[in-house]
């Protein structure tokens, strides 16, 4: 085993050069060193190969959820409870299980026509003869309607929910903390409240659909349980698919070879969809070390954090042939964009689902576009990272 100072480097997570370029600097590390740590915002173990990232992701172990932030958590501020992605077995079994058939190929066909209409709506809003923003104007929208219809919220309240994604995970632990808190506790609020109004009024909601499941044991869903999962489900259905949809598009207004095809052939949407997962892949999570352990023979001690940038897996070159280069109809492509092991992504269909459609009817209305200026373009984010704005010419 190494001592640390073998793995240690002068690495910022939350710098704009680890935002901006997330994959450079995961090629650089990995050819180094499978494995570094980081002492900035906090401290952790950052991986960068296949092998090691799903070595730590499927050992729940050695390696619990119970904290699954990138930015480390200030003493004295109670963990989030977001069950099941804050849950190790053999509670998350129970908790994810129950929340399997709402997010089934069948649940997610049923919002197909929403997800459409939400999309033609946001379409006809634009202003093709000035420079569009393809993030702000179209991408952000598109998730967090969708969630909110299927949770039961109102449509006016979709502002309010994307605002509080973006506070809780794209704020800088530095100077934003605050940011993220008082979000997090809007957010609770805002919940407590629906959910003692669905106790008195039950509606045809996932919130109260949720209220009415029991556990394996009988027991009903405590309120904190149903809390806890129904911000999950805001938290992580709008800034990962707002993300996608907004580096899809940049793709597409960088690559007008790529752009036509699809336009010519949307057939290889669906195809062209897992190609952007895997290139530009939103999602790191972290997790604990319940022990004194090593990850590829670094010493990684109890309480240690360990980031698992599903990213890097996709472009491990022992994984993909051509990691880096973006091939819109690759054939093999067991991407890990939605992660791997036990906490896989629960609403996987749901964000193909609505990758398929955006794409499909921003093709159908915009078929000719191109990036306006790319000094606009801002990479963001961390633990959920994706362009934020991208101002597009359309022909
Ligand atoms: C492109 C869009 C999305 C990406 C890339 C993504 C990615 C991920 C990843 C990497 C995980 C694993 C977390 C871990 O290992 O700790 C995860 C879990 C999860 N995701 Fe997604 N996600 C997306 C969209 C969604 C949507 C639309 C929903 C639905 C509301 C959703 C709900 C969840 C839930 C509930 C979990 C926790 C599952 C568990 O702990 O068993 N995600 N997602």
């Amino acid at each position: 085993m190494g001592s640390l100072s073998n793995f240690e480097r002068d690495l910022d997570v939350f710098g704009s050069e680890y935002v901006q370029d997330a994959p450079g600097v995961w090629k650089n590390l990995r050819e180094e060193s499978p494995v570094v740590h980081t002492s900035l915002n906090g401290g952790g173990w950052l991986p960068t190969t296949y092998q090691d990232i799903s070595a730590v992701a499927y050992d729940t172990e050695r390696f619990s959820s119970r904290d699954i932030g990138v930015a480390a958590t200030p003493e004295g501020v109670s963990l989030l409870v977001a069950p099941p992605i804050t849950s190790d077995p053999p509670f998350h079994t129970d908790a994810r299980r129950m929340l399997l058939p709402y997010f089934s190929p069948r649940a997610v066909e049923d919002m197909k026509e929403v997800t459409r209409t939400i999309a033609l709506d946001l379409l006809d809003k634009i202003d093709p003869s000035d420079t569009v923003d393809a993030a702000e104007e179209y991408a952000r929208y598109i998730p967090v309607r969708v969630i909110g219809a299927m949770i039961g919220l109102p449509e006016e309240d979709s502002e309010m929910f994307t605002r509080w994604a973006t506070d809780i995970l794209q704020s800088h632990p530095d100077d934003e903390w605050e940011r993220l808190t008082t979000a997090t506790k809007e957010i609770l609020e805002y919940f407590s409240k629906t959910i003692a109004d669905r106790r008195s009024n039950p509606r045809d909601d996932l919130i109260s659909k949720l209220q009415a499941e029991t556990m394996p044991n009988g027991d009903p869903l405590t309120d904190k349980h149903v809390l806890g999962t129904c911000f999950l489900l805001l938290v992580a259905g709008i800034d990962t698919t707002w993300s996608s949809i907004a580096s899809n598009l940049l793709h597409l207004a960088t690559n007008a070879e790529d752009r036509q095809r699809l336009v010519d052939n949307p057939d290889l949407i669906p195809t062209a969809i897992e190609e952007f997962l895997r290139a530009y892949s939103p999602v790191t999570m972290a997790r604990v070390a319940s022990e004194d352990t090593e990850i590829s023979g670094c010493p990684v001690m109890a309480g240690d954090k360990v980031f698992l940038p599903f990213g890097a897996s996709n472009r491990d070159p022992e994984m993909f042939d051509r990691p880096d280069e973006v091939v819109i109809d690759r054939q093999e492509n067991r991407h890990f964009a939605f992660g791997i092991g036990i906490h896989r992504c629960l609403g996987s269909n749901l964000a193909r689902m609505e990758l398929v459609v955006a794409m499909e009817e921003w093709l159908k209305r915009f078929p000719n576009f191109s990036l306006a200026d790319e000094s606009e373009v801002q990479w963001g984010g961390t633990q959920v990272r994706g362009p934020r704005s991208v101002p597009v010419r359309i022909d």
